[in-house]
């Protein structure tokens, strides 16, 4: 269990303003279309591999329609894979000839990426896998040759420095790939690669306010269950992310997509106990964003429009702590922010419904979306709302504001 570390540095108060991000999962493994493991799953060797890049022209990639589409859903930050486990840098790096400026596209995409969000006032997230599998010397391991592993770590550093010195100012740092095989000996994630000397000679010293998760064996800023959500219990910084269907890069059989409401119980799920959700979106090959991804985007972005006050600025609440095991169905769920607290109701039954353990006065109740007044009678603490409609106000999850006295206790 993690112990109660304050955020070793870095700005996180818009972290936590935020709630809502996208992910995003683009690269070579894309035009396979069978996910992002693809190259290893198969065991595809390096030269094959290698003849992707030839391929990799994406005519129909415009960041500007990603970043847009994101901003419209409620997202707040991105988060793209600059590097996935395969190696292939979307980015222009020195170090290495595998990237996407040297190959096909002759495109520097991380470049378009950032100017993009800058351009819609996004905050910019960079994913990087440390583990690469283009890389023979990662395959050997830091015991066969230990030289040649000195030469790979200063390979992946550099590469952390080229992202972070040549495109401005960068807010997430997203660590993947920093496990220990069990081949490599007896080793923490932090000196195997060398993490601590990472963060403070090259990534603090260029990007002082720069926010970075626990993925490279370091605490870093935040935590990053992955597709659980795991309310944080030492009060660190967390973050579920998650996929809408069942792989990060693009996968032309998965048809098992999440549901909207689902996705949106999973974001309000996260926020009332505290958390961030990143929601991740694998684009084809040819750089648009599957239609059913873009549909579930949408419906959230409209549901946001609506309840957005429900979601941004949240602090996590203790109210009704036993929601913090997170698998119920529980509802309504509670998110608030400073006297009002905000009811998602998820399953509705229409008539009346009754919260226990209410310990604040209401001075008044409303529908967040219509601001239509709902009635609230109060029995010790125990809450009813009365007189609802039979029919569901919102399919996804209707918000009823309470105005409360104090804060909720
Ligand atoms: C995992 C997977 C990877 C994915 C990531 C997202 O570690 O290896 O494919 O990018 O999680 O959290």
């Amino acid at each position: 269990m993690s112990q109660k570390v304050r955020p070793i540095a870095g700005d996180a108060r818009w972290f936590e303003e935020a709630r809502f991000g996208i992910f995003i999962h683009w690269g070579l493994y894309s035009i396979l279309a069978r996910g992002e493991w693809v190259r290893y799953t198969e065991k595809i060797p390096k030269q094959e591999y290698a003849l992707l890049a030839n391929k990799f022209k994406p005519e129909k990639f415009n960041i500007e329609n990603w970043v847009k589409l994101a901003k419209e859903s409620g997202m707040k930050y991105m988060v793209l894979t600059t590097k996935h486990h395969d190696g292939f840098c979307l980015f222009d790096s020195k170090v290495s000839n595998f990237t996407s400026v040297k190959t096909a596209a002759k495109r520097d995409f991380v470049a378009e990426y950032i100017r993009a969000c800058r351009k819609y006032k996004m905050k910019v997230g960079l994913y990087f896998s440390l583990a690469d599998l283009n890389c023979p010397a990662y395959l050997n391991g830091p015991c066969k040759n230990p030289k040649e592993w000195k030469r790979f770590i200063a390979y992946v550093h550099n590469q952390v420095r080229e992202l972070l010195t040549n495109y401005g100012k960068i807010d997430i740092l997203w660590y993947d790939g920093g496990w220990v095989l069990s081949s490599w000996g007896n080793f923490s994630s932090a000196e195997i690669w060398q993490s601590r000397k990472l963060y403070y000679n090259i990534v603090k010293k260029l990007q002082p306010h720069i926010l970075i998760n626990s993925r490279s064996g370091i605490p870093g800023d935040f935590d990053t269950p992955e597709q659980r959500i795991v309310p944080s219990t030492s009060g660190r910084l967390w973050e579920t992310c998650m996929t809408m269907n069942d792989h990060w890069g693009y996968h032309a059989g998965d048809k098992n997509w999440k549901s909207t409401k689902q996705l949106i119980i999973n974001l309000v799920r996260c926020v009332s106990t505290g958390g961030n959700f990143l929601l991740n979106v694998g684009p084809k090959a040819d750089g648009t964003i599957p239609a059913t991804s873009i549909k579930r985007l949408k419906e959230i972005g409209n549901w946001m429009k609506k309840n957005r006050e429900s979601i941004y600025g949240i602090k996590g609440s203790s109210f009704y702590s036993f929601y913090r095991d997170v698998s119920f169905g529980w509802s309504p769920r509670v998110t608030t922010k400073g006297n009002i607290a905000y009811l998602h109701v998820f399953y509705w039954l229409g008539r009346e419904l009754c919260i226990s353990r209410f310990k604040n006065k209401v001075k008044s109740a409303n529908f967040l979306a219509s601001g239509k007044k709902v009635e609230v009678t109060q029995k010790n603490d125990r809450l009813f709302i009365k007189n609802l409609p039979d029919k569901e106000p919102d399919p996804y999850d209707t918000v009823i504001a309470l105005k409360l006295e104090e804060e909720l206790k």
